[in-house]
């Protein structure tokens, strides 16, 4: 860090000392990290944000300090100063910065006094529970690893300003109060004070401003900005998260890529991963193939392969059915011990998933060890062992079922059965989606992205066979990114609203004025918003986005440090008009 303000507290960083500062007399500052009593001296780590420090008080040349230091306790805080002494042969660790030096404290103010802290922040997680952490998070976050894991973010964010300043782009607000907009989740609602009985929406995303501000000529925005979704939640996900969100006018699909490839590489580059650009690009017919899930993790492997062609003649009855009503085989190989009990608890988590069953077979010589083995000829199950490249003692699973949940159940396996976690660094885009998915319960499609997405295909056919110009961006089996090329026409903005049933009275009420806005010359527009939360956590090498939210908020919502949500007063409610009632 550079070096601080010399003020009554300190001179320097602890953390930045070094054996070329040794002879000078810094004053540091900051929390007792470790205490350590040896033979007469006292060992203690003080900790700021730059890092750890030894510092040691001696008996004999410096008593009243050396007696205050034998009664500090862990996170107690307070100032020193000392000379900066060559640690003893022996004594020196090479573990940390500081390792080669120490500080000889002479002079010792106690800041703050600490109560023993409920978890100690010297150990690194340890056994503590997650709701402690974050019912104590201004102690969590003292660790070493949350510190690093904040300033990581901090990085990432202050990476992505320079690489879009640079770009002509401008960073503009968008409303927090505003009205809702469809990304497929609940919103959360404000109740308005000055016009009893209406509610504002927290944004889900910007954007339907961000497409305002492409009308308004302002041809490269982007945003770093918080949206808010009440759905339920994950390891990846929180009820208000962070977007990095970006347009363009006067582009296409390619303009996107490439700004966005770009951006990869340099975020990437924070961590030391290099990638080759262009990024790949599978279109989402071809990834639920051969990985049965819109955001694969690619590093797993085990790609799946469709095996109808094989089994077009078989007198295997589960198969030949299967693909006689239309449905598919398809399925892949893993290496791994699975013994019966593992097999049958797979083949229960292929049934919860939607499939009638599971065909495990282990590959011995030339025919497999399977219960359906009896029911094959030898050369079905050589074909099948060499369409997977599955050599002795592979496993194979195969689903036979409808192409949707025979993707859905294999997609979910593939981890399933993988003893070992993945490692690098897998990064691509998923392209070429279908426009709608149907809605079964609603009896009606639903935009696959958001409904201002830009469909390809012929609008006059059947909306089941319109491709939207949409892609994702996919990291390690998390989608970091999303967007599309928008609809700049009100017709088309209209044929869309019609196919998800959203009749023009309707469109009007909710999304008149961008239906007006069309009206008076929209450029052709595009973009793409990231979670810059997830990617945070993808470059910090945390499995939860919760690692990298300074104060993120539990499964349930809650914020446990503060207390929220929690109930507000009866004089508050009134003035908005509004009576809390009892959920039945
Ligand atoms: P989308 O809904 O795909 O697109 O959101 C963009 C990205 O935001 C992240 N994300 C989340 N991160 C944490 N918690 C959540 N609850 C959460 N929900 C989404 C994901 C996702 O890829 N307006 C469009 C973008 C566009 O079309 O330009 C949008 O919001 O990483
Ligand atoms: P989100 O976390 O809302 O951005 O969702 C990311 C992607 O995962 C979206 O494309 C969702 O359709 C998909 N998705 C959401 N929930 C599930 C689920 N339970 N199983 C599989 N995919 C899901």
């Amino acid at each position: 860090m550079r070096p601080p303000r010399a003020n009554g507290y300190r001179t320097a960083w602890a953390g930045d000392l070094r054996r070329e500062n040794v002879g000078e007399t810094p004053r540091v500052a900051g929390w007792v990290h470790r205490r350590r009593d040896h033979g007469g001296l006292i060992f203690i780590d003080l900790r700021d944000r730059s890092g750890l420090l030894q510092l040691v008080f001696h008996p004999e040349s410096a008593p009243q300090a050396h007696e205050a230091a034998g009664r500090l306790r862990a996170e107690d805080v307070i100032t020193v100063s000392g000379e900066l002494v060559d640690r003893e042969q022996g004594a020196v660790n090479p573990n940390i910065p500081t390792g080669e030096v120490e500080l000889s404290v002479s002079e010792l103010e106690i800041l703050a006094d600490a109560q023993t802290p409920p978890f100690e922040i010297a150990e690194e997680k340890g056994d503590v529970g997650e709701d402690t952490r974050l019912r104590y998070r201004y102690l969590d976050l003292r660790r070493t690893q949350m510190q690093r894991n904040i300033e990581l973010r901090h990085r990432v964010a202050q990476a992505i300003r320079a690489y879009m300043n640079e770009r002509d782009f401008l960073e503009i607000e968008t409303p927090m109060l505003t009205r809702s907009t469809p990304e497929g989740a609940r919103d959360f609602i404000v109740p308005s004070r000055l016009q009893p009985g209406s509610w504002y929406a927290l944004p889900q995303s910007p954007q339907l401003f961000k497409e305002l501000l492409m009308m308004s000529g302002f041809e490269r925005y982007y945003q770093i900005v918080r949206c808010f979704r009440d759905e339920d939640l994950r390891a990846d996900r929180q009820p208000e998260f962070t977007q990095l969100d970006v347009e363009l006018s006067f582009v296409d699909e390619e303009d996107v890529y490439e700004l966005v490839d770009g951006l990869m590489r340099d975020l990437l580059a924070l961590v030391d991963i290099e990638i080759e650009l262009p990024l790949e690009r599978l279109t989402y017919d071809d990834v639920l193939l051969r990985y049965g899930s819109d955001r694969p993790d690619r590093r797993l492997g085990r790609e799946i392969h469709d095996l109808g062609e094989l089994f077009a003649d078989s007198e295997f009855q589960v198969f030949r059915g299967a693909l006689e009503s239309g449905g598919v085989v398809r399925g892949f190989k893993t290496h791994g011990e699975f013994p019966r009990r593992r097999v049958d608890e797979l083949t229960e988590r292929a049934k919860r998933m939607g499939a009638k069953g599971l065909v495990w077979a282990e590959v011995e010589g030339d025919v497999w060890r399977s219960p359906i083995a009896k029911f094959l000829k030898p050369e079905e199950m050589q074909r099948v062992s060499s369409a997977l490249g599955a050599s002795e003692g592979d496993y194979i699973f195969i689903v036979a079922d409808a192409p949707e949940i025979a993707a859905r159940v294999l997609g979910d396996l593939r981890p399933a059965v993988a003893d070992e976690p993945p490692t690098g660094t897998d990064l691509f885009w998923v392209v070429d989606f279908p426009m709608f998915d149907w809605n079964e319960d609603e009896r009606r499609w639903d935009a696959m992205h958001h409904p201002f997405t830009a469909p390809s295909g012929d609008l006059d056919a059947d909306p089941g066979s319109w491709r939207s110009r949409g892609y994702d961006i996919v990291m390690n089996g998390l989608e970091i990114g999303g967007g599309s090329i928008r609809i700049n026409r009100p017709d088309v903005q209209q044929k869309v609203f019609d196919a998800i049933g959203l009749d023009a009275a309707e469109a009007r009420e909710r999304f008149g004025f961008l239906l007006e806005a069309l009206e008076y010359g929209a450029p052709p527009l595009g973009g793409i918003a990231f979670g810059l939360d997830r990617i945070a956590a993808l470059l910090a090498g945390q499995d939860s986005i919760r690692e990298v939210i300074a104060f993120p908020k539990t499964a349930s919502g809650a914020e446990l440090l503060t207390g929220a949500p929690a109930p507000v007063d009866e004089i508050q409610l009134r003035e908005l008009g509004l009576r809390a009632q009892k959920k039945s």
